[in-house]
């Protein structure tokens, strides 16, 4: 569904992306694994049109968003939740208000009909009895469930997580990977898991793409992480997590 042909991405002189390719299948979980400032974030821009690389395609479902203006973007972006790692909750809603948030923007839907997807996600995300708590009472786990909840409300075919478990204790993390996993079985999502953290990968992603220095040094199925022989990912799969 998402697909990265030859991507090269400067910001001004400095290359960040070199030539990368990536193939992100629908009801896949696939990661980019990779450290702090290589690209990740900057991948997920892109994808969402928000940026346009120096060269190369993105195809979203078979078309090229590169030449597409902002209007045609619109329904492309409907296809996509996404979660930004600082979660982008609006401080001076209560939950129920930035579940609704865009489905009350965005789409001419009955108010029943938004209470009645609000409630869901209320649900999923197991936040019943925080409806009208504002997010700065929420721990951070929580918030992390309300912008999944958020961007699950458009029922998007794909979910792109931004450093979903960044900043989280071990159980929130664990809490958040489990949800994200539980999204594809139950509603058949494909997600997009940028991270820097190598047990999110062996948690739930289905296949892992390594982004190191500019380029795409591994992709594959997880499991063969393990037998892949770069120095980088020798390094990173003894000491778990990246340093900056
Ligand atoms: N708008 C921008 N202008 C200039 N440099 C940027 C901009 N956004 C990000 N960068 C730089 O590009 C690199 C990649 O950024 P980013 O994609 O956010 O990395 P990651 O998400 O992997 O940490 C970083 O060095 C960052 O400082
Ligand atoms: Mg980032």
């Amino acid at each position: 569904m998402i697909e990265l042909q030859n991507v090269t991405l400067r910001y001004g002189e400095r290359e960040i992306l070199n030539e990368v390719s990536l193939v992100i299948e629908d009801n896949q979980i696939k990661a980019v694994l990779g450290p702090s400032g290589v690209g990740k974030s900057t991948i997920l821009k892109l994808i969402l049109g928000l940026i346009k690389p120096n060269s190369g395609r993105i195809l979203i479902d078979g078309t090229d968003i590169t030449t597409m203006k902002e209007s045609q973007l619109y329904p492309i972006r409907r296809k996509m939740g996404i979660v930004f790692q600082g979660n982008a909750l609006f401080d001076s809603m209560s939950i129920s208000q930035n579940l609704g948030f865009f489905l009350r923007e965005n789409l001419n839907i009955p108010e029943e009909e938004v209470e009645r997807k609000v409630r869901e996600q209320i649900t999923f995300a197991g936040l019943e009895g925080y409806e009208d708590s504002l997010p700065e009472n929420l721990s951070g786990g929580m918030k992390k469930r309300v912008a999944i909840g958020r961007a699950l409300i458009f029922n998007p075919k794909m979910i792109l997580f931004d450093e979903p478990t960044a900043g989280l204790d071990p159980v929130s993390s664990k809490k958040i990977l489990n949800l994200i996993g539980a999204l594809r079985k139950k509603n058949d999502l494909g997600a997009v898991l940028v991270t820097h953290i190598i047990d999110d990968v062996f948690m739930v992603a289905d296949s892992v793409a390594v982004l190191y220095k500019g380029r795409i040094i591994f992709d594959d199925v997880t499991s063969k992480l393990h037998d892949a022989n770069h120095p980088f990912i020798r390094s990173i799969l003894s000491d778990k997590i990246l340093e900056q």
